[in-house]
């Protein structure tokens, strides 16, 4: 879709490198399934009709599902003939072709993604991710961010390709009917780094963590800021039979906390989450407990100044913790973050024979699932900007 504002700055935009992309597809990586028969590449003039009918079939027989009449006429009028053959005259479409037949169509440009459709029968084989794909390597090398207008049957698979929503919008077609559309960013030249690449790891490898690597993990969460420097933060570190000993005292608190009387009362929705959590604790082969030292327990009451003072020493923690996360993300390391030691709070601390503020927990191991990015709010959602 090509509606406004982001749309609009995509235009000052040619890129030399697209005409170049004729992908033979069987050059690619793609799954043998896609690969028989399939060639992808930029289209020319004399395929805008097809093209147009191949649009707007995929329009008529998808749309109606999710949208009234009047936005699927939109749709259609979007995509008309003028606006592809402009596209194609600019060098924006490519073009999936199987056994000489046009199946899938794709278009972008400057860093917008303005077009991607497969016709039904074709859909769920991976056209339309070979298309993105091939689309965000070549806005890639020009922009590090790209954007695209996702109709509704569009926005889960695109949140799968690791696009987020930043925006919904709405569109006045006919009759005073609204089309309602989703804004997408997916960010790109971040593939290296970790703020972007950490995930909740909870399947790990049967694999030992060399303690050198824990050490440059501990490493990076001291060098993290902290209120006044105090640097509030205690890591200790469990693994083998220490670790089940540990792990035996949670279950205990769980347990505890489940059937005899809670110290969470409120929080007893999230039993079932701690215990879930626990079992991946005890797949994991290092468990890290992350102490406050300048912490009492959350069971007593506390005045104002002694609540600030932990307020800045749990904000140091957490940024060390961040650390931690982004340092084992770069050493090839999955984690997971921990607070549902909060309902064996008495038995953890119990067993460790402490007095310190216990905060948590890190479990650290080689990752044996690769989730996809877990949704975000929005920027508009988070962020207010005071003229
Ligand atoms: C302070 C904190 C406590 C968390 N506690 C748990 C937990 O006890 N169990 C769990 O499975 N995930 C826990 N998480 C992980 C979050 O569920 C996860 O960060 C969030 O869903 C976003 O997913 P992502 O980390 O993959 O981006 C915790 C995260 C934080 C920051």
């Amino acid at each position: 879709m090509k509606m406004r504002g982001i749309t609009a700055r995509t235009k000052q935009h040619l890129f030399s490198g697209y005409k170049k992309c004729e992908v033979r597809a069987a050059e690619t990586a793609l799954p043998l399934l896609i690969r028989r028969n399939m060639n992808y590449r930029t289209a020319v003039l004399k395929e805008a009709n097809e093209i147009y009918e191949m649009v707007q079939q995929t329009i008529k027989s998808v749309y109606p599902s999710y949208y009234p009449a009047e936005v699927v006429d939109f749709f259609c009028e979007h995509h008309k003939l003028t606006a592809i053959t402009q596209d194609i005259e600019a060098g924006n479409v490519s073009i999936v072709m199987v056994d000489g037949r046009i199946v899938g169509t794709g278009s972008f440009s400057g860093n917008h993604i303005t077009r991607v459709y497969v016709l039904p029968e074709y859909q769920g084989r991976g056209y339309g991710t070979f298309m993105v794909k091939t689309m965000e390597e070549e806005i890639v090398k020009h922009h590090n961010s790209v954007y695209l207008d996702a109709s509704l049957p569009a926005a889960q698979l695109y949140e799968k390709l690791g696009y987020q929503s930043i925006k919904h919008e709405k569109y006045p077609v006919e009759n005073g009917v609204v089309l309602a559309y989703e804004v997408m960013e997916k960010k790109l030249g971040f593939g290296e780094d970790p703020i972007y690449t950490r995930r909740s790891i909870r399947k790990f490898q049967d694999k030992a963590v060399d303690m050198e690597q824990i050490i440059k993990i501990i490493h990076a969460g001291r060098s993290a800021p902290s209120a006044k420097n105090r640097q509030p933060w205690k890591y200790i570190l469990f693994t083998g039979d220490k670790k089940a000993e540990l792990l035996e005292q949670m279950r205990r608190g769980i347990v505890r906390e489940k059937l005899e009387k809670a110290k969470l009362p409120k929080s007893k929705y999230g039993i079932l989450d701690a215990k879930i959590t626990l079992n991946i604790m005890e797949s994991a082969p290092v468990i890290l407990l992350v102490l406050n030292i300048n912490g009492k327990t959350p069971f007593l009451q506390i005045d104002t100044d002694d609540r600030f003072m932990e307020m800045n020493d749990l904000l140091s923690i957490g940024a060390s913790v961040q650390n931690m996360l982004l340092m084992a993300q770069q050493l090839g390391l999955g984690t997971l973050w921990i607070g549902n030691t909060c309902f064996a709070y008495d038995e953890l601390t119990g067993y460790l024979k402490t007095d310190a503020q216990l905060v948590g927990a890190v479990a650290v191991g080689y990752q044996a699932e690769q989730p996809s990015a877990r949704p975000r709010k929005s920027i508009t959602d988070i962020m207010e900007i005071v003229l």
